[in-house]
């Protein structure tokens, strides 16, 4: 890229975000910077898109590798938009011992997808989040703003099912 371009470089960030990574560059150890850049950016835009990525690793000055890198590593940043329907997995203590890693396993096999992903149609989205303050109800998942406690991973399927036909009446 030659001089001429950079200046001509216009970036999708908004201008708060890339006063903040602007800011982060200008001080010792600009690079250690990159993950609570990447929050930001999420927080802003919901993921983190491979244009953003590209975006950081430039106003950062860090190579683009390392930023995918750190992006695909941690499993709370997200690569994808969200789904219609966020299914977010308690792994607090209580939840963790009742059994939540099957019920995440019982949804990932059941989307076909991974943690961090989004369906193809748009609808799901898997993530993991901290404990949810109804531990009474281990083991938890949250799906969007509604609460379901006591899974077990046969009742995964029949769940999923009912938001797909709710979503099909329309
Ligand atoms: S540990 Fe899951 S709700 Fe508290």
């Amino acid at each position: 890229m030659s001089a001429h371009d950079t200046a001509e470089r216009q970036y999708t960030l908004d201008r708060e975000l890339q006063a903040y990574i602007s800011e982060c560059r200008g001080k010792e150890h600009s690079e250690s910077f990159l993950i609570s850049v990447l929050h930001k950016v999420q927080a802003r835009y919901g993921y983190l898109s491979q244009e953003h990525m590209q975006e950081v690793a430039e106003l950062l000055g860090v190579p683009a590798s390392t930023v995918s890198g750190v992006a695909t590593f941690y499993h709370f940043f997200r690569l994808q938009p969200q789904g219609k329907y966020k299914v977010s997995f308690c792994l607090g203590t209580a939840c963790y011992v009742k059994g939540a890693p099957a019920i995440i396993d019982a949804f990932k096999e059941e989307l076909g997808i991974d943690v961090g992903e989004t369906t193809k149609d748009g609808l799901f989205s898997l993530e993991i989040t901290r404990c949810l303050g109804v531990c009474g109800l281990a083991p938890v998942v949250m799906i969007n703003e509604t609460v379901h406690g006591k899974l077990t991973p046969a009742s995964i399927p029949a769940l999923i099912a009912g938001i797909r036909k709710k979503e099909e009446a329309g």
